[in-house]
């Protein structure tokens, strides 16, 4: 399906996540939707099929959002990010509750990884407050005394500080992030959905142009394309409606 230019340059704020336990349905969907020019690879492809649907995907000139969400100490994510940087992959995920020591060093060693590699240096990006978390489990389990809207700033403001290219949030949370940490700050949102899809777990959605008016750079958009009747018209219809 062709769609008009202003809808086609859209299509490159969409990333679609590659959810599914295989590389070879990865590649089956990959192959359905060659529209679709960015990839998310999450944990559950990832620690299935290893680094080789990277492989599969960069082969084809697939962007790649690598959402492994590291947590661990400043060695370790380092070396996990210098690895991802040689992969070329343009974000990759990290917690920033790691502490601003870790987010240093994974940000100067994924730039080193991608140097090696004669790759571009992946945007590193923070996971702030997993949306699983809610006030209660925050308090009671995390011991966390603010609230989950102010302890998501704070973390976003940590991550700006320690040199993060950006963050993940909810679109409700774009417009007070976008504000807080500028506007080269990147804010990649799930939770999205157009009026005509199902909401499915998802609790508090926007539908894609509100999310693009509230400062979203990138929109993952999963369900509402990959299990449509027809998903090359789900696309299609997605971006037309974002372009108007
Ligand atoms: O199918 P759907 O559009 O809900 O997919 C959203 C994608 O974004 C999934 O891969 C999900 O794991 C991810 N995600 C999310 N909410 C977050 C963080 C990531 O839905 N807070």
């Amino acid at each position: 399906m062709t769609l008009a230019p202003t809808a086609e340059s859209l299509i490159n704020r969409i990333i679609v996540p590659l959810d599914v336990p295989s590389e070879s349905a990865a590649i089956a969907l990959i192959d359905a939707l060659p529209q679709v020019t960015f990839w998310k690879v999450g944990l559950e492809l990832f620690v299935s099929s290893g680094p080789a649907i990277l492989s599969q995907l960069k082969s084809r000139g697939k962007r790649i959002f690598l959402d492994l969400k590291l947590h661990d100490i400043p060695n370790t994510m380092a070396g996990a990010g210098r690895a991802a940087g040689r992969y070329g992959v343009e974000l990759l995920t990290v917690h920033a509750a790691a502490g601003g020591i870790a987010l240093r060093a994974v940000q100067q060693a994924a730039i080193e990884g991608a140097q090696q590699s004669g790759e571009s240096p992946p945007n590193v990006i923070a996971i702030t407050l997993l949306t699983s978390i809610g006030p209660e489990a925050l308090t009671t389990e995390l011991k966390v005394s603010l609230s989950v809207e102010a302890y998501a700033e704070q973390m976003a403001q940590l991550a700006k500080d320690s040199g993060l290219a950006g963050a993940v949030c909810s679109p409700h949370e774009a417009a007070k992030l976008r504000k807080l940490c500028g506007k080269d700050f990147r804010l990649v949102c799930p939770g999205v959905r157009p009026s005509w899809a199902q909401k499915g777990d998802q609790q508090r959605t926007m539908t894609p142009s509100e999310a693009l008016q509230a400062g979203a750079d990138y929109l993952v958009i999963g369900r509402p394309i990959t299990q449509a009747a027809d998903p090359a018209a789900a696309i299609a219809r997605l971006c037309t409606e974002m372009a108007a």
